[in-house]
């Protein structure tokens, strides 16, 4: 099962791709976690990827499309992939059609997480994780419990993504409503959009997307 996981950012897509990661053993291709690596390695596309990221710019389709290509390339993706933000232009919609039939692959299902965008700006700002091990933290819904300790692994180092500033998040938001929901209808027309309420608490939304895997 080949699924992309479409919605504004804070909508969900990461905590659910990584459910799907967990429970299905599906594989999660996130472009901005891709481009985050590349960053933090110092790469040549990260050098180029940097500002426009921190400031909530869409990276070029250029840059996005050559790293999912190779990245679908890679083995593991037989056993089922999560796009998480990606595509989010029309150009990388079609670019991905194109990149699935050559590669004999194909999408089952589109599933638009939706939301109020007015409640995303507080799930992302107050975002946080662990710098050792990556458990996700929030300001006012998920605390550590002994404060600055992270309750996994016991670091006290934590981090905070360049973007999760308002303005940076506004600007991110207005990106998707410009250039990634008119995509929509492209999919639309292949029949395989499905809908899904992403202000549900997470266990909701995740039941709600295994009963469209398994429908
Ligand atoms: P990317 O990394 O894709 O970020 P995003 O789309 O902005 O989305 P987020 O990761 O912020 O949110 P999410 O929907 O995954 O939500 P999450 O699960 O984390 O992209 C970052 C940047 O990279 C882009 O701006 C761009 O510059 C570049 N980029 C990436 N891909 C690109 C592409 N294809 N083309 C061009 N540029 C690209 O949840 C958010 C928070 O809410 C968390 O704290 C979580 O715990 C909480 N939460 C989640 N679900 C719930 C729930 N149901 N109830 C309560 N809280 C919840």
């Amino acid at each position: 099962m080949n699924i992309i996981l479409l919605g504004p950012p804070g909508a969900g897509k990461g905590t659910q791709a990584s459910l799907l990661v967990e429970g299905r053993a599906m594989v999660q291709l996130s472009t901005g976690d891709m481009l985050r690596a590349a960053v933090a390695a110092g790469t040549e596309i990260g050098l180029k990827a940097k500002a426009v990221m921190a400031a909530g710019e869409l990276v070029s389709d250029e840059i996005v499309d050559g790293i999912l290509s190779a990245r679908l390339d890679e083995d593991d993706v037989a056993r089922g992939f999560i796009l998480d933000g990606y595509p989010r232009t029309a150009v990388q919609a079609a670019s991905l059609d194109r990149l699935l039939e050559q590669k004999g692959l194909k999408l089952d299902h589109v599933i638009e997480l939706e939301v109020d965008e007015d409640a995303l700006v507080d799930r992302i700002t107050g975002r946080f994780t662990c710098a050792s091990c990556n458990t996700p933290y929030h300001d006012r819904y998920k605390r550590p419990q002994a404060e600055g300790v992270c309750d996994v692994c016991g670091s006290a180092d934590f981090k905070r993504r360049a973007d999760d500033n308002e303005q940076a998040v506004r600007t991110r938001m207005a990106e998707y409503r410009a250039k990634t929901a008119p995509i929509l209808p492209h999919y639309e027309a292949q029949g395989i959009v499905r809908r899904v309420d992403g202000m549900a608490a997470v266990g909701e939304v995740s039941a709600a997307i295994a009963g469209i895997l398994d429908g």
